[in-house]
């Protein structure tokens, strides 16, 4: 995840990322994504979590969620993704949500929207949540193909206006790929048109219900074309909407080689991602399954580092420390690539191609030819981070 206005420039998330910069330079969770639950009311073919009508066998009882969110509440969490499965569909959603909030944790809830109606419009915003991330895929009839449920496209678009009515904060998420990306441009203008703040495209993740279609993603020419049109936007006197990347951290430099082109000081962005690269694994950074499961990323989700019924959160993140000490390999390496330090590549779809986390990601955007020079120097101007020792206080600081 990159959000992109707010990290070069003041942007609506640009608090939110100074606090997760803050809290990995003090050793603490940065942010943290968490399934709630596996279960779905729907049935989306492309799946990564590969969610259906069951829970996980082992899905943590509600005091187990209590007790987590109350060790979030004390290392200081800046922010907290809740996710799934549908996160609605979970029992104790509102009481892990209202107590999440209760320590002043910014919250985002990452869902399908099916179970949004005033009430929880008014429910949500009476608990100033953060944000509410739904899914959205294109048209109602191929959104409603995509998600395998008749109608839903319909009830996202209503619950959609509700919320903004209730003045709730709404970002539209795409998995960007093959099929949907005759949509991704009306899309762009359908969230503008709902009065939505922020975009979040995801590249296509290969697993789950989507495992093997490798073909299914689009290729780096169509990113790049995406890239430039986000530039345009974020530089574009009339828009304010923030745009947040996944599963393709190289898209960062990308666009910070187009803003120099511009003659605009990336000097904010850069000192950020000295620090917290544009792929986060190992940066205070984790994913929680609905089991306790811990993974470095939640897009692989077969990729665990302890489960977090024997492991406390602060260890958690001490754990996945030991992935930001470790260089990227291959075309990824520091004498590969310019913008290793800031990138890093995508350590998720590393591991996914070949089991080990560090090697090279085959996704980067930035072919050979790719003129470099605006960043290079500035990139070695700016400070690297050399991380203290974790802090054990415990409290928010
Ligand atoms: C797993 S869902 C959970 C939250 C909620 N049920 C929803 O669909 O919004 C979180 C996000 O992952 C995205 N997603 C699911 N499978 C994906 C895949 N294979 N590649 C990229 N994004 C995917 C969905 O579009 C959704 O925006
Ligand atoms: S993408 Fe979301 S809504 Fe669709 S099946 Fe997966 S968890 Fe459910
Ligand atoms: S080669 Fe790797 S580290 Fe360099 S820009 Fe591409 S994905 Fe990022």
């Amino acid at each position: 995840m990159a959000h992109v206005r707010s990290l070069f420039f003041k942007g609506p998330l640009a608090d939110v990322e100074d606090k997760a910069v803050k809290s990995f330079k003090l050793g603490r969770p940065s942010d943290v994504i968490w399934n709630i639950t596996n279960r779905c009311n729907l049935l989306c073919d492309h799946c990564y979590m590969a969610a259906d009508a069951h829970c996980l066998p082992d899905e943590l009882s509600d005091e187990e969620t209590i007790a987590l969110v109350e060790q979030m509440g004390e290392r200081g969490l800046p922010a907290l993704f809740l996710s799934g499965g549908e996160p609605m569909m979970r029992k104790n959603f509102w009481e892990i949500l209202e107590l999440a909030r209760s320590y002043d944790i910014r919250v985002t809830v990452s869902t399908n929207c099916t179970l949004i109606n005033r009430e929880a419009a008014k429910r949500l915003k009476a608990n100033g949540i953060d944000w509410i991330a739904t899914s959205l895929y294109g048209p109602a009839e191929f959104h409603d193909k995509m998600v395998g449920v008749p109608g839903t496209h319909d009830r996202v678009i209503e619950a959609i206006k509700i919320l903004r009515e209730e003045g709730v904060n709404v970002a539209i998420k795409t998995a960007i790929s093959q099929a949907t990306w005759p949509f991704v441009y009306d899309l762009i203008h359908e969230a503008k048109d709902l009065d939505c703040g922020l975009i979040y495209f995801c590249d296509l993740i290969t697993s789950g219900r989507s495992e093997g279609e490798d073909d299914g993603r689009i290729t780096p020419e169509q990113w790049r074309e995406l890239g430039d049109f986000i530039v345009d936007d974020i530089l574009s006197e009339d828009s304010k909407l923030e745009w947040d990347i996944g599963a393709m951290p190289s898209f960062i430099p990308f666009v910070a080689e187009k803003f120099v082109e511009r003659g605009i000081d990336v000097s904010n962005g850069l000192e950020r991602l000295k620090v917290i690269s544009a792929c986060p694994v190992g940066k205070g950074h984790m994913n929680i399954n609905s089991a306790g499961g811990i993974m470095p990323c939640q897009f692989a989700q077969d990729w665990t580092v302890g489960n977090i019924r024997e492991m406390s959160l602060q260890d958690a993140v001490s754990e996945l420390y030991k992935l930001d000490v470790q260089e990227s390999k291959g075309v990824c390496a520091p004498d590969a690539c310019e913008y290793s330090r800031i990138c890093r590549g995508c350590r998720a779809k590393a591991w996914q191609r070949t089991g080990d986390p560090m090697a090279e990601d085959l996704t980067c955007l930035l072919h050979a030819e790719f003129d470099r020079s605006g960043l290079v120097g500035q990139i070695e101007a700016t400070p690297d981070f050399d991380r203290a020792a974790p802090c054990s206080v415990p409290g928010v600081c």
